[in-house]
C-alpha cells in the first residue's frame, strides 16, 4: 500500500471501501419497515390460484444484525490498515506482528543456544535438553537425506554407528556441518576393465568378502601403483582429511557387491554434505 506512486489508488481504494460500507447502510434502510399505516404489497407471484407472496419488511432483530456489521466495519476500517495508505489508528500490521513474534523467539532462544556454545561438544552430549533440541533440529533439517534414524541410505552416510568418513571428533563433526563436504573419488576407467576387477577383489577382500585369491594379489598391487592408497592410505583404512572411506569395514556407502564397486572406480564418485554455517550464524546472531 505505501508503495503507490501517486495518491490516485490510495484514495479510490478509501472511496471503494467507504462508498461499498455507506451503500450497504442505505440498502438496509430503504428496506427497513414501511410508513406506519402503508398497505403490505405483495410480490405479485400467485401460486394455486389464491397463495400469493406478501412482500413484508425483514425482521427488526434481523435488520439490526446488519447494521451492527455495518457499524463494525466502520470502527474495525478507523482502528487497523483498511483503507489505502492508512496505518489505521492502532498501528498494526502483519509483518510488525511477524517481527514481534520472532523477537521473542530469538530472546527465549539466545541464552539457550548462547549456553550451549559455551559448553564442551561431550558434555552436550550428556545433556537432556541439548540432546532433545539437537533431535528436533536433525528432524527438521537433516532427516530428508540421513533419514529419521540416522542410518543414512546409498550414498548418504549412516550416522548411527562408529564409521566416519570424515572423522568422528567433535570439531571434525562441527567443520562437517557447518562447512559442508565434498566428498570425491575420480574416476579410473582408464586402468581398464581387467586391471579394475583385480581392484573390485582387492578391495572386497579388505573386508573379507569372498574374492578370487589371484585376482586379489594384482588388485593389492595396482592398489599401491593406481594410487589408490594416496586417499584410502595403504591399508586402505581410509583418510578423514579427504573423506576416503574405511575399506577394509563392514560399512558400505554405495554398495559392498562387486558390480557396485567396479562402477564406483570405474566412474568414480561425487558426494555433497551441505554447509550450514549461514543458518547457524542466523540462529545465534
Ligand atoms: C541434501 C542432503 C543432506 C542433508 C540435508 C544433510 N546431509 Fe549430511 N551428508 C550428506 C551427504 C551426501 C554426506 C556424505 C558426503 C560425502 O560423501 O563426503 C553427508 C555427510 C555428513 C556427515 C559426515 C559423516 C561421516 O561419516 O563423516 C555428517 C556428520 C552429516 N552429514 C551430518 C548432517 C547433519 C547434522 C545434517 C543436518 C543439519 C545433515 N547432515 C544434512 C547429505 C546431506
Ligand atoms: C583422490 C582420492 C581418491 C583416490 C585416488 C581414490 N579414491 Fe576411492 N574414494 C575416495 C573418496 C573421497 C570416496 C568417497 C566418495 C563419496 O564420498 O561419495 C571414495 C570411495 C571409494 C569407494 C566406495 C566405498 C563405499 O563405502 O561404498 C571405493 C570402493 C573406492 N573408493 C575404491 C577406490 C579404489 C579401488 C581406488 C583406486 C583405483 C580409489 N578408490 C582411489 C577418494 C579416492
Amino acid at each position: 500500500m505505501n508503495d503507490f506512486v501517486n495518491q490516485f489508488w490510495n484514495w479510490y481504494v478509501i472511496l471503494l471501501v467507504l462508498v461499498s460500507i455507506i451503500a450497504c447502510g442505505v440498502l438496509l434502510w430503504t428496506q427497513s419497515s414501511p410508513p406506519a399505516g402503508s398497505k403490505v404489497d405483495t410480490t405479485g407471484h400467485v401460486w394455486d390460484e389464491t397463495l400469493e407472496e406478501y412482500n413484508n419488511p425483514l425482521p427488526k432483530w434481523w435488520m439490526w444484525l446488519f447494521y451492527i456489521t455495518v457499524i463494525f466495519s466502520l470502527v474495525y476500517a478507523v482502528l487497523y490498515p483498511t483503507l489505502g495508505s492508512f496505518p489505521g489508528l492502532l498501528g498494526w500490521s502483519s509483518s510488525g506482528q511477524w517481527a514481534k513474534e520472532m523477537a521473542r523467539f530469538e530472546e527465549q532462544t539466545r541464552p539457550l543456544y548462547a549456553n550451549y556454545m559455551k559448553t564442551d561438544v561431550k558434555a552436550l552430549a550428556a545433556d537432556k535438553e541439548a540432546n532433545e533440541t539437537g533431535k528436533r533440529l536433525y528432524l527438521t533439517y537433516c532427516m530428508q537425506c540421513h533419514g529419521a534414524d540416522a542410518r543414512g541410505s546409498k550414498g548418504f552416510p549412516n550416522l548411527a554407528d562408529n564409521d566416519w568418513q570424515w572423522g568422528g571428533e567433535p570439531a571434525q563433526i562441527v567443520e562437517t556441518i557447518s562447512a559442508g563436504r565434498m566428498g570425491v573419488m575420480p574416476p579410473h576407467a582408464q586402468l581398464g576393465a581387467e586391471t579394475i576387477k583385480d581392484l573390485a577383489a582387492y578391495v572386497r577382500s579388505l573386508s573379507g568378502l569372498p574374492a578370487d585369491s589371484v585376482r586379489v594379489a594384482k588388485g593389492q598391487e595396482a592398489f599401491n601403483s593406481a594410487g589408490c592408497s594416496g586417499c584410502h592410505g595403504p591399508d586402505g583404512k581410509g583418510m578423514h582429511a579427504l573423506g576416503a572411506p574405511n575399506l577394509t569395514d563392514k560399512v558400505w556407502l554405495y554398495g559392498s557387491s562387486e558390480a557396485t564397486i567396479i562402477e564406483t572406480i570405474t566412474k568414480g564418485r561425487n558426494n555433497q554434505m551441505p554447509a550450514w554455517k549461514e543458518f547457524q550464524q542466523a540462529r545465534l546472531a
